[in-house]
């Protein structure tokens, strides 16, 4: 297993390599926004791929949606966000600071020496408000209460105000689930961590609706499946565990919560939330909309309103997740050499092609390679520096394999293949690349 990264460390390689920069940066940065490049998109990409796969295109009970983030603000009444989804914070009268009441303990004053807020004898803290985490715009030309929209905190709620049009519009029926992966918007106070906790992130949920009385069995197979699913990135099993969320934990809609947490160079989180949310949101959005939102039940001629088993995971914190599992530094030759040793199946570049010299015809013949690898899969052609310099390189970004044409490539019709964790080298014929790559990626996962 590898060491801990420091934060630090991992930050400065997602920079250096193009997977994560800060946003607008050239203007000194926006508080916990971050934008991905080239690596990182590619990453994340892999990501929802695969989460979308495993849920809405290898099964027949899961159909997709994309609803839009901007919904009608009685929605928003609806779920219980305008009045609840708030943290209580206290300011300070002196530095203009403000810090979450229930987390002062962890925060820390700007003024020295840095204390505890209200341990200083200037502090001057207000009783705690409750501050709403949902971001409020304008919607039309007016700026007035009455124009006043949010950006959605969540997917979730585009699912349940979408569910009877799913059904009415698909061949399914309940049990059924509904998928999405979509933006959602919270002015955390505390954001934190790189792309742990931000203001602007990427959600991917699901809610399965399920006949009451069922719930609690779908619940665990609900938990059974994901668990399999965050195993199958290729994370270290020993830093997944559950969280079951106590009495006190629980959120307003839920019956029960169990949290997939990650062990992260900060401590254990949370990365995935199971949620066994009962009828709460239909019911609350029938008395809201006035539309019936119960469903049929042909073979018992029942009529009632599913219950709903939410899983609800971050795509940023699961990359995040998959950069700390992957990431390594190891003394080979008396030197540091850092690895992102990701699956495969995530690798954002699968292969590097390398000519060995840039004389001999090797160029040429490296070129028509990486040509025909890259119609078929992500593949990066590197032709300057020293060899060992160009591994190095692909080690950092963690690209599973580096074919290099040398001398005797035009002769032999052969190359070498070097593996990025073992760093071994075998020879395999020109011909035989691309299945022997494919066939490499399949077996990944
Ligand atoms: N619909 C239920 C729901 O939204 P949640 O536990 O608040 O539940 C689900 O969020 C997941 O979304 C979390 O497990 C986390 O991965 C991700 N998430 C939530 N807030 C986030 C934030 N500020 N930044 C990044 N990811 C976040």
């Amino acid at each position: 297993m590898a060491d801990a990264p420091t934060m630090e460390k991992l930050v400065s390689l997602a920079k250096r390599r193009g997977f994560v920069f800060q946003s607008s940066e050239v203007y000194g940065g926006l508080g916990s926004v971050w934008d991905y490049g080239p690596l990182g998109v590619e990453l994340k990409r892999n990501i929802k791929d695969r989460w979308w796969r495993s849920l809405v295109q290898a099964r027949d009970d899961i159909e997709g949606l994309d609803a839009a983030i901007l919904m009608h603000p009685r929605v928003w009444e609806a779920s219980g966000h305008v009045s609840g989804f708030t943290d209580p914070m206290v300011d300070c009268r002196t530095c203009k600071s403000r810090f979450r009441a229930d987390k002062l303990a962890d925060a820390r004053c700007p003024q020295k020496p840095s204390k505890v807020p209200g341990e200083h004898t200037a502090c001057d803290l207000t009783e705690p408000r409750q501050f709403n985490l949902m971001f409020k715009t304008f919607m039309g030309p007016v700026e007035e209460t009455a124009a006043v929209i949010y950006l959605r905190p969540e997917t979730a709620q585009g699912t349940y105000v979408n569910y009877l049009n799913v059904l009415n519009s698909s061949r399914q029926k309940v049990p059924f689930g509904i998928a999405q992966i979509g933006k959602a918007f919270r002015n955390e106070i505390t954001p934190g961590n790189f792309i742990f906790r931000t203001r602007e992130f990427e959600q991917m949920e699901m809610q399965f609706f399920v006949r009451p009385g069922t719930d609690e069995e779908w619940f665990e197979r609900w938990r059974a499946v994901r668990m399999a699913w965050h195993e199958g990135l290729g994370l270290t099993p020993s830093r997944l565990r559950w969280h079951q969320h106590g009495p006190d934990e629980l959120a307003h809609y839920a019956k029960a919560a169990y949290d997939i947490e990650y062990e992260f160079p900060f401590g254990w989180q949370e990365i995935e939330g199971i949620h066994n949310r009962t009828d709460f949101d239909l019911r609350r959005h029938q008395e809201y909309s006035g539309k019936k939102m119960e469903y049929f039940e042909q073979a018992t001629g029942e009529r009632y309103l599913p219950y709903v088993v939410e899983t609800a995971a971050g795509a940023d914190r699961v990359t995040l997740t998959v950069m700390a599992d992957a990431y390594r530094e190891e003394m080979v030759e008396a030197e540091t050499r850092v690895v992102m040793g990701f699956a495969p199946h995530l690798a954002p570049v699968k292969v590097a092609v390398l000519p060995l010299v840039n004389k001999d015809g090797m160029p040429e013949l490296a070129l028509e390679l990486y040509h025909d690898l890259r119609a078929a899969m992500p593949a990066f052609h590197d032709a300057s520096g020293a060899i060992g310099r160009r591994y190095r390189r692909q080690d950092e970004i963690g690209t599973p394999w580096c074919v290099t044409v040398d001398g005797d490539t035009a002769g032999q019709r052969s190359v070498t293949v070097r593996h990025r964790d073992s760093m071994a080298q075998d020879r395999i014929g020109l011909d035989q690349v691309k299945l022997w790559l494919q066939q490499r990626l399949v077996a990944s996962g």
